[in-house]
């Protein structure tokens, strides 16, 4: 969503520049800016933030302690993990792949952040071995792909908790509203 609004000023640029080097990295820039955030979108979710609401159901749920490695899989704006990482925890992560709302996270985390650590990455290409909750607010489709390759390879104990899209084929631990919980058996 924020690669649009980027991409739009470079569009700009491209429209009205009068040096042709300013179109060329103007071009350069859109493509770099636009596919990350095209692939987020389509294979995970598009960029929308959790509410206070949601964040306090992941928080109840979560009933994080200081032994919890914590990842949100698409952090976006990292609202999210970075409240995680305020309630104290082993360690607070967030992954984003669209390069707008990773730097949006990346510079929250250093200027207001309570230890959380934000990478850009692509999370269907990295494991969790590392993690006992993983934190998710993505799409009916990406959820459903996400229950037949991420949760079968998941370490018993691990838990997920999905903010509003369910994996339909797992039993839910517990809910709030429509925040849900599943612990690796
Ligand atoms: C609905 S937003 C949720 C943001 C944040 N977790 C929250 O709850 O406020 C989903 C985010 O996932 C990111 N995303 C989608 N696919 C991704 C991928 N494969 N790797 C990393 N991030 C991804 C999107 O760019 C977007 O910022």
């Amino acid at each position: 969503m924020l690669e649009v609004l980027f991409s739009l000023v470079f569009v700009l640029f491209i429209v009205y520049a009068q040096s042709s080097w300013v179109i060329i990295l103007s071009w350069v820039a859109l493509v770099v800016l636009l596919l990350p955030g095209l692939y987020s979108m389509i294979k995970g979710a598009p960029y929308i933030p959790s509410t206070k609401n949601r964040i306090e159901a992941i928080l109840k749920l979560g009933d994080f302690g200081e032994g919890d490695r914590v990842i949100d899989i698409g952090c976006g704006d990292g609202r999210v993990i970075r409240a995680v990482a305020n309630g104290g925890v082993g360690s607070a992560v967030g992954v984003e792949f669209s390069i707008p709302t990773y730097l949006l996270a990346k510079i929250q985390s250093k200027l207001r952040g309570k230890g959380e650590k934000v990478y850009y990455k692509d999370f269907w290409k990295m494991g969790f071995s590392e993690h006992d909750v993983i934190v998710c607010f993505l799409l009916d489709s990406s959820m459903k792909e996400f229950e037949e390759k991420i949760w079968p390879n998941l370490a018993k104990g691990t838990r997920v908790i999905s903010n509003e899209f369910q994996m339909k084929g797992v039993e839910t631990l517990d809910r709030e509203g429509q925040v849900f919980l599943y612990v690796k058996k």
